[in-house]
């Protein structure tokens, strides 16, 4: 990945996933960076907003790849696990970083980092482009989220510049691309699973339209999230958020 990768860096910008979007549209070819100091309009998923302040990372990397878009069920995975790799190089307790489905990253049980993957389709089916973009709290976390949240700062005491997270990032995110084998979504997953919040116990699961508990049973080979409900029944999720039962 590295050959010639292009950066575009804001001191502010609405969302650097929206700013890569324009960009892919214009006809840049990629891979390039997108990185903010502050977000006006920092987007998370499922329609949220993503509080954007100085001090924390916004980054975003558009790519091309030449696949299409069933191929991606791995990536979820291992952008996830490549965060957990760079909260750890900067000193996160390795048995504290946990990854939350789909593609959180949790510090002691409390969210520490979100990712939003967003990509658009050429006619014919392949990929136009990917967009990967990340928010890691360096140094601030909003204390009104809805799952508990952290930063670096917190857990370690040391604050870490996003120059200095955006490269280690950056490294830790082009060795697991280099590594990723499309058709081989197990031995991602398995990795993934062993760092895993939650599988085999009960947790809250919230889709667009129904919450209910169930038991994290792990992940189906297309990315989806199995769970079983009390009765026996198995579920996949293909999107959502999951939350500790509040007992
Ligand atoms: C989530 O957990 O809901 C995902 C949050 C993703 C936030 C990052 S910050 C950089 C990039 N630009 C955006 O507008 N969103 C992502």
């Amino acid at each position: 990945m590295p050959n010639g990768v292009g950066a575009f860096f804001f001191e502010v910008c609405d969302s650097t996933n929206a700013r890569a979007a324009t960009l892919a549209i214009a006809g840049e070819p990629g891979p390039l960076w997108v990185v903010a100091g502050e977000q006006s309009a920092g987007r998370g998923r499922r329609g949220r907003s993503w509080t954007s302040k100085t001090g924390n990372l916004y980054a975003s990397l558009m790519f091309r790849p030449h696949i299409r878009p069933q191929d991606l069920a791995a990536l979820p995975f291992i952008v996830a696990l490549a965060v957990r790799d760079t909260f750890i190089a900067f000193g996160a307790p390795e048995s504290q970083v946990q990854c939350k489905w789909p593609n959180d990253i949790l510090i002691g049980e409390r969210k520490a980092s979100g990712v939003l993957i967003e990509s658009s389709a050429k006619h014919g089916g392949l990929l136009d482009y990917v967009i990967i973009g990340i928010g890691m709290n360096l140094v601030h976390f909003p204390d009104d989220a809805a799952f508990g949240a952290t930063s670096l700062l917190h857990v370690t005491g040391q604050e870490v510049s996003v120059k200095d997270a955006a490269t280690v990032l950056a490294e830790k995110l082009y060795a697991r691309i280099d590594a990723w084998k499309v058709d081989d979504f197990s031995s991602v997953a398995e990795e993934w699973t062993r760092y895993s919040w939650g599988l085999g116990q009960q947790r809250v699961l919230r889709t667009h339209d129904e919450t209910f508990t169930a038991t994290l049973l792990g992940l189906s080979d297309d990315g989806a999230l199995i769970a079983r409900l009390d009765d026996g029944l198995e579920k996949r999720l293909y999107a959502g958020d999951v939350f500790p039962v509040e007992r």
